[in-house]
């Protein structure tokens, strides 16, 4: 999301893009005079403790880096009359809805990642000011390691892909998450402060629609672009239970975004439509 966000940020204004090289975000000192130092009227918050499996191991870390670091920020946001936008994720739910999760439905984290994610949006709601949490879900870009980047190597080096039925959920398209979440800054200028004090809050925004990891890899090997290197022959359908990882996952996180639509007068397209955009690059 960073590296999409800092091309389409750039031509709304003067941008301060800051990478893991340049701030470390567990040093709260820095943070705040990197802040203090650019004097922003909008702050977007792209980075997170992201490895779940990882997070049931380094509890704290994740807690430092997704609660208390989007506090901070938030907290420097509404000192300078600033913004803030941040985002969340749909593992604050715990997958046991058969509908599309709402703003309004329970949150009940399955694990540290999602639990840590779920205090950060906490956090920076007791803050106050002017802040904006999009909830996002399974995103993914070309560029990352991330699921579409694997099961391409996998239809590459295997003829029998085993991919799991029973995790549903909206494929977001890193990019299409960062030109929307420019769009809505560009309405919010010149006073974005204003502009975001007053639709304040937690919005689902990932990809229209739902669908499992099983369909989404098919779809995603029929958008191939070089379907020549495949050499995967079969598809097995398998459920979560057969791969045991140390934190559980939701099943179920399809997103319902209709408050963000009815709020920004914005949207992202049907996941299937972006995944071909994002595969034909
Ligand atoms: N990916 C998904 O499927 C998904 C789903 C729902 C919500 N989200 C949310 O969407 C947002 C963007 O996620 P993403 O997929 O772009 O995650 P990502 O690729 O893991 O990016 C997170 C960034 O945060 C940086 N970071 C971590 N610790 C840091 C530290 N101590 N100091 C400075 N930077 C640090 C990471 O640096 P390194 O590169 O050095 O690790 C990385 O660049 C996050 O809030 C995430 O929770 C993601």
């Amino acid at each position: 999301m960073g590296w999409e966000l800092n091309r389409t940020l750039a031509p709304l204004g003067e941008m301060y893009a800051f990478g893991p090289d340049e701030l470390d975000l567990i040093n709260i000192d820095a943070l705040v005079r990197a802040i203090h130092d650019v004097q922003p009227q909008v702050i977007v918050n792209a980075s997170a403790f992201t490895a779940v499996d990882q997070a049931e191991k380094e509890p704290d870390l994740a807690m430092l880096l997704n609660e208390k670091v989007p506090m901070v920020m938030a907290e420097e946001a509404r000192k300078l009359n600033a913004a803030f936008v941040h985002y969340s994720t749909d593992y604050v739910f715990d997958g046991t809805k058969t509908s599309a999760y709402t703003e309004e439905d329970r949150t009940n984290p399955l694990n540290v990642y999602g639990q840590s994610k779920l205090k950060g949006e906490q956090a920076i709601g007791q803050v106050g000011g002017a802040n904006v949490i999009l909830r996002t879900s399974w995103v993914y870009s070309l560029r990352g390691a991330g699921f579409v980047s694997k099961v391409l190597s996998w239809a590459r080096k295997q003829e029998t892909l085993k991919i799991v039925t029973d995790q549903v959920g909206s494929p977001t398209w890193a990019r299409m998450l960062a030109e929307a979440t420019a769009a809505m800054i560009a309405r919010s200028l010149p006073d974005a402060q204003a502009y975001f004090a007053e639709r304040n809050g937690v919005y689902h925004l990932g990809g229209a629609g739902g669908v499992s990891r099983f369909d989404f890899t098919r779809a995603i090997l029929e958008f191939d672009p070089r379907p020549q290197e495949q050499i995967v022959r079969n598809f097995e359908a398998a459920l979560t239970a057969d791969f045991p990882t140390p934190a559980l996952r939701p099943l179920f996180t399809e997103l319902d975004c209709s408050r963000f639509e009815r709020v920004f007068g914005l949207r992202l397209p049907d996941w299937k439509i972006a995944l071909q955009w994002a595969m034909g690059e």
